[in-house]
């Protein structure tokens, strides 16, 4: 059973038996340090301490999510965009990703040395910042999204203009369309000879990308990736379509977000980045990641610089992880380290006792098998 004695929540919630006994007793319940109490007595408790508690059987991977706090509409402020590139095969994805890249540079930002982080951030020469998810292709979306994550709000689709419309294309569109995240399309290689953007056009009202040339309301950018060019019209086109989306994030609370990737480093232990999608994300938070758990030790941006605080949109490496997370996990920064303790542990003694249930069910079969 998933029942608990006053001493077990006391621990939960990083507090002492004293005061849970003194709250049970404000509540009605008589109790002594070892008695057994109901899932809706420990309920009430923890809700006196801004914890939602479920039964440990019911606690999930995403289930990270019932320990954020609910938002004022009236604190969220607007925040920049997360884009995700997509596209056929040799469409141009890495190479836009990489040109779109080095147009900060010339912004001022120049003297990092461009960490891998899994995603990177640009400031446009309006000021407005753009994050771009550095891992291109279906499968970052696919992983994340199977994961229940959605961290992308804009997809781009690059295709190739001498190419056209092809299977990834569609798989892109279908990806994006299902995550209900809006489309710019980025007919790419208009240096070409064989460029003939009017196909890629006529091809991708098959799909309900209709251009606004032709009366739709999808938007089309011509460019060259390798050329650099169309490159600033791409990047005004994803502030307007942010600006509909109204995109929008409380900088002033603990934070929370989504794992892009993450590794076991043989220097400094586990390295997960991060993307911080609400509230503010600063060294020494204690932090539950996935089944997971640490403190913010040291935090870098995507230039490889350190910095002691990551506010919503801003991608981030961390270390200071008990553990190596998987990308798509989300992570929750907690008020104090001993409830992200307490909560991690009960997650990877979860997941734990899920591994060996599946392991066992293996050794059945097998035996089954061998009968
Ligand atoms: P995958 O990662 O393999 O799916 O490919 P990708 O979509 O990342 O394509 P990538 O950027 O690697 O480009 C494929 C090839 O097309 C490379 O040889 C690029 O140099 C070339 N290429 C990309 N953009 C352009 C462009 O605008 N014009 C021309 N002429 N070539 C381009
Ligand atoms: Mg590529």
């Amino acid at each position: 059973t998933g029942t608990l004695n006053v001493t077990e929540l006391a621990e939960k919630l990083g507090k002492s038996p004293n005061e849970i006994i003194k709250k049970l007793m404000f509540a009605g319940v008589m109790a002594n340090k070892n008695q057994d109490l109901d899932d809706d007595t420990i309920e009430l408790i923890a809700s006196e301490y801004g914890v939602t508690m479920k039964k440990e059987e019911e606690v999930e991977k995403s289930d990270l999510l019932q320990y954020i706090e609910a938002e004022d509409e009236k604190k969220l402020k607007e925040r920049p965009p997360v884009v995700t590139i997509m596209g056929h095969v040799d469409h141009g994805k890495t190479t836009l990703l990489d040109s779109i890249r080095n147009t900060r540079v010339t912004a001022g930002e120049a003297g990092g040395i461009t960490q891998h982080i899994g995603a990177y951030q640009i400031r446009t020469e309006e000021g407005k910042k753009i994050t771009f998810l550095d891992t291109p292709g279906h499968a970052a979306f696919t992983s994340m999204r199977s994961r229940g994550a959605q961290v992308t709000d804009i997809a781009i689709l690059v295709v190739a203009a001498d190419d056209g419309v092809m299977p990834q294309t569609v798989e892109a569109i279908n990806h994006a369309k299902a995550a209900n995240v809006p489309i710019i399309v980025a007919v790419n290689k208009m240096d070409k000879e064989a460029a003939n953007p009017d196909r890629v056009m006529q091809e991708l009202t098959e799909y309900e990308l209709v251009s606004e040339d032709w009366g739709g309301d999808t938007i089309f950018v011509s460019m060259s990736a390798l050329k650099g060019e169309g490159i600033d019209d791409l990047l005004e086109m994803i502030l307007l379509v942010a600006e509909v989306e109204e995109l929008k994030a409380n900088p002033n609370r603990r934070a929370d977000g989504t794992v892009i990737e993450a590794e076991l480093d043989k220097g400094r232990g586990s390295v997960a980045s991060l993307l911080v999608q609400n509230g503010t994300l600063r060294v020494g938070d204690p932090i539950v990641v996935g089944n997971t758990f640490g403190r913010v030790r040291a935090m870098v941006n995507d230039l490889g610089k350190r910095i002691k605080k990551a506010g919503p949109s801003t991608p981030v490496e961390i270390t200071g992880l008990s553990h190596v997370p998987q990308a798509g996990d989300r992570f929750v920064v907690f008020e104090d380290e001993k409830t992200a303790r307490q909560i991690g542990e009960l997650r990877q003694q979860k997941q734990l006792e899920e591994r060996r249930g599946e392991q066992s069910k293996v050794s059945l079969e097998d035996l089954f098998e061998k009968i």
